[in-house]
């Protein structure tokens, strides 16, 4: 995996980190932090969960070698955003390196959540913007994202990242809204 990336929020530095087993406890601490309030199952909780840490980075990496296509994953690549102050894990975020039908229609290419006590302070701006760069860097071109209509947080984080709103699609009983990120579309602010 390539080395992390030194980002500058608010006079404050940031590493946009790949997982790796030394980041193990801060990762464990961001994670109870949404088990403390009850928010919302990880999809891979579950691998990390009866494999344990050393074994999810391993599985993390193999994803992104694409060595799991054959249990229906694309190539995708993990970052954890770390604070550099602390070492604490303050964001999550996933960049999907190509998309199958599913991901095409509902999944999109980025996957993020930032810690719910460092939530309105950009970070997830900063997050979602270094992850779009990421994806146009890898030639993906516009990066797709999605969320559903009653996630007011994330769509209000995608807009104000510069993403244009295509046509919604039904997921369940509630609508996706989906969004493309153009390499030359300028956030907000
Ligand atoms: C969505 C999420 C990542 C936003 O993170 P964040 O760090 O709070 O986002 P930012 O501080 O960068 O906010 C950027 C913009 O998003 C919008 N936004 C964020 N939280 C909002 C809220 N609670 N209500 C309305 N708009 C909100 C605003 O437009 C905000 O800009 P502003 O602060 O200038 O008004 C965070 O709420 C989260 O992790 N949610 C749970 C996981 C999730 O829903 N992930 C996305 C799955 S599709």
């Amino acid at each position: 995996m390539s080395a992390s990336i030194t980002l500058n929020h608010q006079g404050q530095e940031f590493f946009l980190a790949r997982p790796a087993v030394a980041l193990g406890p801060a990762f464990l601490e961001f994670l109870n932090e949404f088990k403390a309030r009850g928010e919302g199952h990880f999809v891979f909780e579950d691998v990390l969960e009866t494999a344990g840490l050393p074994a999810y980075v391993a599985w993390l990496e193999q994803g992104e070698r694409g060595e799991l296509a054959h249990a229906g994953y694309v190539p995708w690549s993990a970052y954890w955003l770390v604070d550099a102050s602390n070492n604490s894990v303050v964001g999550i975020s996933s960049l999907r390196h190509e998309l199958n039908m599913p991901m095409r229609t509902r999944g999109g290419h980025v996957g993020y959540r930032v810690r719910p006590s460092r939530r309105r302070s950009g970070l997830g701006s900063l997050l979602l913007r270094e992850m779009a760069r990421l994806g146009h860097q890898r030639g993906i071109d516009p990066v797709m994202v999605v969320c559903h209509e009653d996630n007011i947080e994330s769509a209000g984080l995608i807009l104000s990242c510069g993403g244009t709103e295509y046509e919604p699609i039904l997921d369940g009983e509630r609508n996706l809204r989906r969004f493309r990120l153009h390499a030359d579309s300028r956030p907000r602010r």
